[in-house]
């Protein structure tokens, strides 16, 4: 294998040097500059006070998502940041009806579950909620998911990377599905963006929602949230507040006036220290790009699907690149046990109850990181059965 051009990038990401990080699925690596930039946040704070409102603090919900969207392959303007995830997809559902005959919420039974908490709390307004069940915790089935979107359906939450086994799902066919009778579909990319190249705007993916903390390595509070412009223009969010307004600061009363996207999807004051945070994070991303961070990506997890295999491990990742996002989970006895005495030896991993111990290799990772890794997991599992199952 030769030298990978992307490791200059590790000297930017400290915690590398003090254990093998392969968790960049969950809490991506902190960038050095990070700090920095909180440091800048403080410093505005402390020095300029209120007057930083109208420095950039602002409009820095719009500033943070103009940063990002080369990431998510679309235009400047159409993303507006917000807590996280499940505020963003709220705001998306709070725009819609459920009262008629097109009250269907359809989704996978794989989806992210905060995805299916916050619709089936819609129920009360009269939303239908269908979940199509998948074959096994791996892959969703598309031709049940296709049948299920029907002149019914309003929204159709779909995750891009499926988060128990980084299944690629087929955003193409739903979307062309939904678009055909009138559904729309929310994508959520928090799996895929920065580490699987996005191109939503060709997608014609009709909104889509993520956060920053994985592979993105931005810090907590930084969820993003874009609508298609064309939509975006007539779409009126319930869940809305001041700072959406047209003219906030002339402080109206009664009903809102709506601003122009991304600002009318805006809730209250922006989560400044959190945008802050996510800044470093993209920068860096955007400039490697992700397509260079997938090409090695799937070198990584390749060889690290091959080690796993060679032990003897089941793994519940699709083998085939094109359906391989960038985390590759594996399936060992008592797993939990093993992924709390890998952390213990410093390999940084995490487990998900029916779906295994999830390694992800991002662009600061070494091939030497995933070896030594698979080396540890295939001794602690051999000393975790060599011991009486009591004692376990
Ligand atoms: C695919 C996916 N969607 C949503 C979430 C949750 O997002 P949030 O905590 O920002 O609401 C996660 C978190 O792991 C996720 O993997």
């Amino acid at each position: 294998m030769g030298e990978d051009p992307l490791l200059s990038w590790r000297k930017e990401f400290p915690i590398v040097d003090t254990c093998t990080y392969l968790v960049s699925h969950s809490l991506g690596a902190m960038p050095r500059r990070t700090a920095d930039y909180l440091q800048q946040f403080a410093d505005e704070w402390s020095r300029r006070g209120v007057r930083a409102w109208y420095e950039g603090w602002w409009e820095i919900g719009r500033s943070t998502g103009d940063l990002l969207a080369p990431v998510l392959g679309v235009s400047p303007g159409t993303i507006s940041m917000h807590q996280n995830v499940t505020v963003a997809m709220s705001i998306i559902a709070s725009c819609h009806t459920y009262g008629g005959a097109r009250n269907r919420i359809v989704m996978t039974d794989l989806e992210f579950p905060s995805n299916m908490y916050l619709f089936e709390g819609f129920r009360r307004y009269g939303a239908d909620i269908v979940y199509v069940k998948s074959p096994d915790a791996m892959r969703t089935d598309l031709d049940a998911l296709l049948d299920a979107i029907d002149e019914r359906t309003v929204l159709v939450p779909l995750s891009y990377v499926l988060f128990k086994s980084a299944y690629i799902q087929k955003a193409a066919a739903v979307i062309e599905k939904a678009h055909r009778v009138g559904a729309r579909v929310i994508l959520d990319v928090y799996q895929a963006a920065g580490t699987v190249p996005l191109e939503i705007a060709k997608l014609e993916a009709d909104y889509a929602v993520g956060g920053s903390v994985k592979w993105l390595c931005g810090g907590p509070g930084a969820g993003y949230l874009y609508v298609r412009p064309d939509l975006a223009r007539e779409l009126e969010p319930g869940i809305v507040g001041w700072a959406a307004h047209a003219h906030p600061f002339e402080f109206a009363t009664g009903r809102i006036e709506y601003n122009e996207a991304p600002e009318r999807f805006q809730s209250g004051t922006p989560n400044v220290p959190s945008l802050y945070s996510a800044r470093a994070g993209y920068e860096i991303v955007g400039e490697i790009g992700v397509r260079a961070i997938r090409e090695e990506s799937l070198r990584l997890t390749r060889r690290l699907m091959d080690l796993a295999k060679g032990a003897g491990f089941r793994i519940n990742t699709p083998e085939a690149d094109e359906e391989r996002g960038g985390s590759v989970i594996i399936d060992v006895p008592d797993g939990q046990i093993v992924a709390e005495e890998l952390i213990r030896r410093e390999v940084i991993v995490d487990y998900r109850p029916g779906a295994g111990i999830r390694m992800a290799p991002h662009f600061y990772n070494t091939a030497e990181e995933i070896e030594h890794a698979m080396d540890v997991l295939t001794s602690i599992v051999h000393d975790t059965h060599a011991r009486p199952a009591a004692r376990r």
